[in-house]
């Protein structure tokens, strides 16, 4: 396994382009089995939890062609036996989207119990209490969910939690049912907009994604169509922290910056200067950063999934910052290896009070899920001296070519293959 090895220290400047959303694409090429004909997605980031899901989709008999770096296409008219093995779902949450997916299309649909990010217990409850409103019998044998309906028929459907797969697969399963679903409490997510506007490209009829009630009217036929898949806004959330740690000054680019409304006014809270164009925003800081406090929650409130690259910040800021974390159950086990590079970090339950201290320091640490991973990157970025990161098959699982666009910005950052010896200059 490989392992990137950082010498913090140096500031970031220039320009950075963002790949397509990670947690849009994850969704959008399971929906494309929905398609009677071919479907181009463009704008695909080349990230390890896109490629599972090809082999999920070759595997289950779709032709799949790539066109080129970032475009796919998709051709699911032959698959005939929808059901999902466990040596591929196991790999990536987002495989259980091939629930709602094939279930939507076939009326049944065989998926191993998802794995992904291991961050407290991640359920699917919602995801099976709206399957069963529209009619789906659930089954839960040898590790297999199983989702079996003569024919699913629309149903109002309130999410007890904001979930955003609950949402996707709800809508998922809910494009080609017979009437109407309404989806009340839905998640409001970018990449949830970005599902519905695919799947409405393809001839469904879907009103109000982005707010907090979704009304499906089902559909016979969907059609394949070219889509191109939104920017990634926790990718570009993270350069924008890297940034802002290093006290640099770089452009991201290919961004809605309306996406990256909540992570931009918690840096500007910060004394991070930002200027936003039509489709980038500048960074700009001196690296002096003042203590906020932060929480997360559902869009639009502060994304859960850049909690732990702001607490890299937070604890180089002046002052005490508070953290309280407001989606999952335990999001903070990359504390243990913050700390192990001098961050001053208390947690308790959902909630981290972060002491600032003067700098960090380099030392070998590990990824333990995805996020994780990218706020260490951070924290290498900054820390004085030698930091190296195992584990980082987590990081590529949300971030392309992460090592070489931070290199393109300036940092020393080097990939080396593990157990290899550390070259001596990075
Ligand atoms: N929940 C339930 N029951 C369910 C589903 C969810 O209780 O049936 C709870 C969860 O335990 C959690 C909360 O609801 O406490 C929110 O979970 P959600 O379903 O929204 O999360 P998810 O769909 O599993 C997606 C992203 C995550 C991101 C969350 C929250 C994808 C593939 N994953 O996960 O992204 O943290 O939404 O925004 O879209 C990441 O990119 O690093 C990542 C983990």
């Amino acid at each position: 396994m490989d392992k990137f090895v950082i010498h913090g220290g140096n500031q970031l400047h220039g320009e950075v382009e963002i790949s397509g959303a990670k947690n849009a694409v994850v969704a959008i090429l399971p929906a494309t089995v929905l398609a009677e004909t071919p479907c181009r997605i463009e704008n695909i980031p080349n990230i390890s939890d896109v490629f599972i899901i090809m082999d999920i989709l070759k595997q289950l008999g779709a032709k799949v062609k790539m066109i080129n770096r970032t475009t796919v296409e998709i051709d699911g008219s032959h698959i005939s036996q929808p059901v999902v093995p466990y040596d591929l779902a196991r790999k990536m949450r987002a495989s259980c989207y091939f629930l709602g997916a094939l279930l939507g299309r076939f009326s049944h649909a065989q998926v191993s119990m998802p794995g992904g990010c291991d961050f407290g217990v991640r359920p699917i409850d919602q995801h099976i209490k709206g399957f069963e409103a529209l009619g789906a019998e659930i089954s839960l044998e040898h590790g297999m969910v199983e989702a079996h309906a003569m024919e699913l028929h629309g149903s109002q459907i309130y999410l007890d939690v904001v979930s955003v797969g609950a949402t996707v697969n709800i809508m998922l399963a809910a494009v080609k049912a017979k009437g109407q679903t309404i989806i009340e409490n839905a998640a409001k997510e970018p990449h949830i907009v970005d599902l519905a506007n695919f799947l409405s490209s393809m001839g469904a009829d879907i009103r109000g994604a982005g707010t907090d009630v979704i009304k499906i009217n089902g559909v016979e036929h969907l059609h394949g169509v070219t889509y191109s898949i939104i920017p990634d806004q926790i990718e570009a959330g993270t350069f924008m922290a890297a940034a802002a740690a290093t006290g640099g000054n770089i452009i991201v680019r290919n961004v809605i910056p309306k996406h990256l409304e909540s992570i931009s006014a918690k840096l500007i809270e910060m004394g991070v200067q930002l200027k936003e164009y039509d489709d980038a925003i500048e960074v700009i800081s001196n690296g002096v950063l003042n203590h906020a406090n932060i929480k997360t929650m559902p869009h639009p409130g502060f994304p859960t999934d850049m909690q732990p690259q702001m607490a890299v910040l937070l604890s180089i800021a002046s002052g005490t910052s508070i953290i309280t974390e407001g989606v999952w159950d335990n999001r903070f086990r990359y504390v243990d290896e913050l700390k192990r590079m001098g961050a001053n970090i208390q947690v308790d339950g959902k909630i981290a009070v972060i002491e600032g201290v003067d700098h960090l320091t380099g030392a070998p640490v590990k990824a333990t899920d995805l996020r994780a991973g990218a706020a260490l990157l951070i924290a290498g970025l900054i820390a004085r001296g030698t930091t190296e990161i195992e584990d980082i098959q987590h990081i590529e699982r949300g971030y392309e070519n992460v090592d070489k666009k931070f290199s393109a910005l300036g940092a020393e950052i080097k990939r080396i293959k593990f157990p290899e010896s550390v070259p001596a200059a990075v």
